[in-house]
């Protein structure tokens, strides 16, 4: 079995100048897929709101959610590092509340490390939770749990003063302790520069290729929706279409009795029948 990837490996990955890669993951099957195929890092992210849940943003997802799903993320990965992400409401409360959730999706989860949205507003709960001994993933630009503050889903730091405002953020972070950083649709100009400025790896989305790493929501790469798909993803399969054609060859078949078809089912001596009354 493949060593599992640390905090250490991530960081030795900045000085190496090898990406690191990242998909989000939210079920057993899915992450031994991604974990089989040699993904660094497996995100339960609150995506898992959109894309499992159904729900129109990330807002209504719960620490019960995301244990839940890191649980079965964790039985699928062996060698990648699973971070769990925190939902919405617990880490904004107070510190202690943070470091209690973070704890929660660490032992009841089995996550490795956590990751948290925001900046200067955030500090004080990633130092309570990294000096619990717990690793921090940061998360800047687009926060999609800030999306009413924010005024929708856009490109974060095309101003001077947001621009100043997300590497003061950035920097502040690495002081805290965390020990990587999420960057979320940013002009690529200035993930480069944070990216150039702080000692520790920045993973992007939407934020161009002078990222440390990369982060994509697994069903994006995948091509499972039929709908809109953001700018910044790449489709590397489209198996929406895959999949409906399957399900309409089963549909039919089925419809047909032409499956399943005898070497689908199990035999059984024809004695036996004939004692049956
Ligand atoms: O929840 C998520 O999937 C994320 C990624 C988009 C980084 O936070």
């Amino acid at each position: 079995m493949n060593k599992r990837v640390t905090t250490t490996t991530i960081r030795e990955r900045k000085t190496a100048g090898t990406p690191i890669t990242m998909l989000t993951a939210y079920d057993f099957s899915m992450a031994q897929m991604l974990d089989g195929a040699g993904i660094d890092m497996l995100l339960v992210g609150d995506s898992l709101g959109n894309v499992v849940l159904g729900y129109d943003s990330t807002l209504p997802v719960t620490m019960e959610d995301i244990i839940h799903h890191v649980k079965a993320v964790c039985r699928g990965a062996q060698r990648a590092m699973v971070v769990a992400d925190m939902p919405f409401m617990s880490y904004q409360i107070s510190p202690q509340e943070a470091l209690k959730n973070a704890g929660r999706l660490i032992k009841e989860g089995g996550a490795q490390a956590v990751k948290l949205e925001g900046g200067k507003e955030v500090a004080d709960a990633v130092r309570a939770i990294v000096a619990a001994g717990i690793p921090v993933v940061g998360h800047l630009g687009l926060t999609p749990q800030s999306v009413h503050a924010l005024g929708g889903f856009r490109v974060q730091g095309k101003d001077e003063a947001a621009a100043q405002k997300m590497l003061d953020d950035a920097r502040l972070l690495a002081e805290c302790g965390a020990f990587s950083l999420v960057l979320e649709c940013v002009p690529s100009a200035l993930a480069k520069r944070i990216t150039a400025a702080l000692p520790i790896p920045t993973i992007g989305i939407g934020a161009g290729c002078d990222c440390d790493g990369q982060v994509l929501v697994t069903q994006d790469l995948l091509g499972m929706y039929d709908g809109f798909t953001p700018k910044f993803v790449k489709q590397y399969a489209t198996l929406h279409v895959q999949a409906a054609q399957a399900v309409a060859a089963y549909r039919d078949e089925v419809s047909q009795r032409a499956f399943p078809a005898p070497e689908h089912g199990f035999m059984m001596d024809d004695g036996i029948l004939e004692k049956l009354y």
